[in-house]
């Protein structure tokens, strides 16, 4: 085998832009909001499955909407190499997130099936369902639920802020079957590698085009609702008020004090969505739902802080005579990138001389989950910036390619 696959970059930026075009939000592209289970989301689905099907790839979807694309290998009897990612994306969002591991994995294969490579484990590309939280609250629905880390039960608790639960907005998705078919059994897949922008600077700082993650960082997130009472504007006097809206505010400022002071410089904090009942410009708010996304390398550290803040809002809490009810949504430990995958990534890199660093992701993925059940690792392309969960999110033709070419070798490496 020659040692750059071809890949045809023109085509793949084409198709990110084309699937770019699939979109609910308000701006043009490359502005793209994608919500899982939307009929836009539907459409995005339908566009990569036509798009596999014309690389002459099998194509399945399990009862949650993960999506299979399979390439044969001459041994059907190995456990596959998986690469894959996501095609949701939070509102606002750019085009590249996610969507460089999907169509960027499809023309890995493409390139490998042009050069005439005849993998002998089979190659699968995963279109994981709901790598974003936007709708449920929980990312990675997909891939948690492939690991185990969510059970059938679980996925039936979680509704969106419309009150739809997760089991019946899948099956009008148009995905049926039982939910307890969704997990894999560890050894399912020999490995599992997920091509991504980095979502940070470093690798533009540093000119090199590949980035090689060790690990990922433990993500956590909470909600808050607070209650206090309601009021009218002008007729409630300060010294009797129970503004949620302030203990909110309080809690939110006391959360970055205690974000800075973790000790952690790889600690962060944010809090990103803020519901203000009744939203009223002269009304007292009665009632305040935040979110709250924390994340360290360092897991207990995470958990810490986690603690630090659960203790210092129930205080403030108390202090306002406003009631708090707080719920963490998740909490992960962070996941470790395999040997076996790290130094195919590698080896990839070297063979196509193109110069790599190895770092760790400090924003989460499918990886995060597919770790638990395969030897896993992820290869990282920089993005202007460092900009991402944003519409001028931007990976360049030459930054794509690199990428392609060094998935597209390590997929090949794993699936000998
Ligand atoms: C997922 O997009 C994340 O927030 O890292
Ligand atoms: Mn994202
Ligand atoms: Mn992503
Ligand atoms: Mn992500």
């Amino acid at each position: 085998m020659s040692v750059r696959p071809p890949i045809a970059t023109e085509q793949l930026v084409g198709e990110l832009h084309a699937l770019a075009a699939i979109s609910d939000c308000p701006e043009p592209p490359p502005a793209v909001t994608r919500i899982v289970f939307t009929e836009t989301d539907r459409r995005a689905r339908e566009y990569f499955i036509s798009l596999c099907n014309a690389a002459g790839l099998v194509v399945r979807c399990d009862a949650i909407g993960n999506t299979f694309a399979r390439w044969e290998g001459t041994d059907p009897t190995l456990p596959a190499v998986a690469t894959g990612s996501h095609t949701d994306a939070i509102p606002h969002a750019g085009m590249y997130d996610g969507t460089t591991g999907v169509l960027g994995g499809l023309e890995a294969i493409r390139a490998l099936q042009r050069q005439g490579v005849t993998p002998r484990r089979a190659i699968e590309l995963i279109l994981f369902t709901s790598e974003e939280p936007t709708r449920f609250g929980v990312g990675c629905t997909g891939s948690r639920t492939m690991a185990g880390a969510l059970s059938p039960d679980d996925l039936r608790q979680l509704t969106d802020e419309a009150g739809h639960d997760y089991d019946t907005v899948r099956q009008q998705a148009g995905y049926k079957g039982s939910l307890s078919s969704v997990a894999l059994q560890p050894g399912a897949y020999h490995a599992f590698v997920e091509l991504h922008i980095e979502q940070g600077p470093l690798l533009e700082a540093a000119e090199l085009p590949i980035g090689i993650v060790t690990a990922i960082a433990a993500p956590a997130t909470m909600e808050f609702v607070i209650t206090g009472e309601g009021g009218h504007a002008g007729g409630v006097l300060m010294p009797v008020r129970r503004d949620a809206l302030v203990a909110a505010a309080t809690m939110i400022t006391r959360i970055e004090e205690l974000a800075f002071q973790s000790g952690s410089p790889d600690l962060v904090a944010t809090v990103g969505a803020l519901d203000v009942h009744p939203g009223a410009v002269n009304s007292i708010p009665s009632r305040v739902r935040f979110t709250l996304d924390l994340r360290d390398i360092d897991g207990k550290n995470r958990d810490a802080t986690l603690g630090a803040i659960d203790r210092a809002t129930r205080q403030i809490a108390d202090q306002r005579s406003v009631t708090l009810a707080a719920r963490t949504l998740n909490a992960d430990p962070p996941a470790i990138a395999d040997p076996l995958v790290v130094s195919a990534a590698r080896e990839a890199a070297e063979q196509l001389a193109l110069p790599y660093q190895e770092m760790v992701s400090r924003a989460y993925h499918d990886s995060l989950f597919m770790a638990r059940i395969a030897p896993t690792g992820m290869i990282f392309i920089p993005c202007r910036g460092g900009v991402s969960h944003r519409p001028d999110e931007y990976a360049s033709p030459e930054a794509l390619q690199a990428g392609v070419e060094t998935l597209a070798l390590t997929l090949a490496r794993l699936a000998e």
